[in-house]
């Protein structure tokens, strides 16, 4: 498992988890996203699960590309339609060359950002039609939805410190101004708070290990009971 989606669990996989499980982290920057990803992709790889670890935009050779594109302080022309479309665009190369794979071997991908950070960045943040952003990630993902999402929430400010206090991750998008990530985040509230069983909400002011605590406890109750609910199909099956 890493960052350009190889997976390395040499543990055998449970027959439990043959249908795989969508987990992805969304909020903010600096919010903790890349570091709680890592930590329950190991935590999870510990239990034998086999766990695909990807970010967005990449996680392919096609989606770095693009990245690589649309993070250049030298894109400071882009239009947010542009920015809108390729964040799309590297979302269906990783749908269709690693996610959708991942997932019918039965693998937990872990995705560091997915169809909503569009939603909360190019609608709420850029103030595209959340209409049309919704639609381009239809065709990009095939509708293909997170069985959780993980919310890191945060005061702006706090999150852009973090990021600031770190110069390697300075890019093109650090230059926005504070509303427009005060937009982002009121915009991830709201997609949260419309769909509470998919999301799970957490202070990204706790300390990382709480953090990790807090998720892995929640994460491995959905899959108990996402197995459990497999395991009474498979026998209600063979019954009949
Ligand atoms: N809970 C936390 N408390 C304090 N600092 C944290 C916490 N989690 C992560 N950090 C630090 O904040 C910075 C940003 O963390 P990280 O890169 O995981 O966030 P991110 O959400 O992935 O950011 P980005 O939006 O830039 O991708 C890092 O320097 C990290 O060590
Ligand atoms: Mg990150």
């Amino acid at each position: 498992m890493n960052q350009t989606g190889e997976s390395r669990s040499s543990e055998p996989v449970p027959d439990s988890a043959e249908a795989g499980f969508f987990l992805v982290f969304e909020g903010p920057e600096g919010s903790g996203k890349s570091t709680q990803a890592r930590v329950i992709a190991e935590t999870l790889e510990r239990t034998g699960r086999q766990v695909l670890l990807l970010r967005e935009p990449g996680g392919t050779a096609i989606g770095e590309r693009v990245r690589t594109l649309i993070l250049d302080p030298a894109s400071y022309a882009m239009l947010p339609e542009t920015e809108a479309l390729l964040y799309a665009a590297a979302r269906a190369q990783l749908v269709g060359e690693q996610i959708r794979p991942a997932l019918s071997a039965g693998t937990v991908v872990v995705c560091d950002r997915f169809v909503d950070s569009s939603l909360a960045y190019q609608a709420g943040g850029r103030g595209l039609a959340m209409v049309d952003v919704r639609a381009i990630q239809q065709l990009a993902t095939g509708g293909l939805r997170p069985d959780l999402r993980i919310l890191l929430d945060l005061p702006v400010r706090i999150g852009l410190r973090r990021r600031l206090a770190d110069h390697q991750q300075v890019n093109r998008l650090d230059t926005a101004d504070i509303a427009f990530h005060e937009r982002v985040r009121d915009c991830y509230g709201n997609l949260a708070r419309q769909d509470p069983a998919g999301w799970i909400v957490l202070d990204a002011t706790m300390p990382p290990e709480r953090l990790a605590a807090t998720i892995a406890a929640a994460v491995v109750d959905r899959l108990r009971d996402r197995d459990e609910a497999r395991s009474l199909a498979a026998n209600d099956g063979g019954a009949s």
